[in-house]
């Protein structure tokens, strides 16, 4: 019962900074990407941010819980399909630079805290090869390989909760604090 209501209070506090963020940046602009898979850029962000509350909060340890969601809903936020995006000449591969292309492009429109910039830059570890320097930057870097894996190999990952997330991005918000709600990660 505890772990139900900490998965509802995490769906929920990841769907109200979804909405600020779609405010001040229009984040649902990472839906037109696929990343792996079938999942989308954005739909992969809230699964990481989902997943890396679940470990920090079932390990019992403290952390920033608003820096730790706007970091891991931004931390994919580069706004391109990898699978065809043509690089600069001398540009390194999309693994290695994609974490700054994101913190560009979320710090051209928001302000972040250091937090959030360590999340978004170092999510890439051990691929590149500068680890997170925070709790809330490891959580999400270990949540993002569980995600891809998933979301490689799964038929249908986050149907519920993609349908769920957008139906509130559409609405601006109306479907949250409904107690009918699925706001679980899976499915
Ligand atoms: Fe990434
Ligand atoms: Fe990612």
């Amino acid at each position: 019962m505890e772990d139900m209501k900490n998965a509802l209070i995490r769906a929920n506090r990841v769907g109200l900074e979804l909405l600020d963020l779609e405010r001040r940046l229009t984040i649902s602009r990472a839906d037109a990407f696929v990343v792996h898979g079938d999942t989308t850029c954005l739909m992969h962000c809230i699964g990481v941010a989902l997943v890396a509350m679940a470990i920090l909060d079932g390990l019992r340890l403290r952390y920033d819980r608003r820096s730790l969601i706007r970091g891991a809903l931004l931390h994919d936020f580069y706004l391109y399909d990898w699978h065809t995006h043509k690089r600069a000449q001398g540009e390194r591969m999309h693994a290695f630079t994609h974490g700054a292309a994101a913190l560009r492009n979320a710090e051209a429109e928001v302000d972040l805290t250091p937090v959030e910039r360590d999340v978004i830059l170092r999510h890439m570890f051990p691929v590149t090869l500068t680890p997170p320097r925070t709790r809330e930057g490891l959580a999400v870097t270990l949540a993002d390989k569980l995600c891809a894996l998933y979301e490689t190999f799964s038929g249908a990952p986050y149907k519920k909760t993609a349908a769920l997330y957008r139906r509130c991005l559409n609405r601006g918000g109306s479907d949250y604090g409904r107690s009918d709600g699925d706001y679980s990660h899976q499915g």
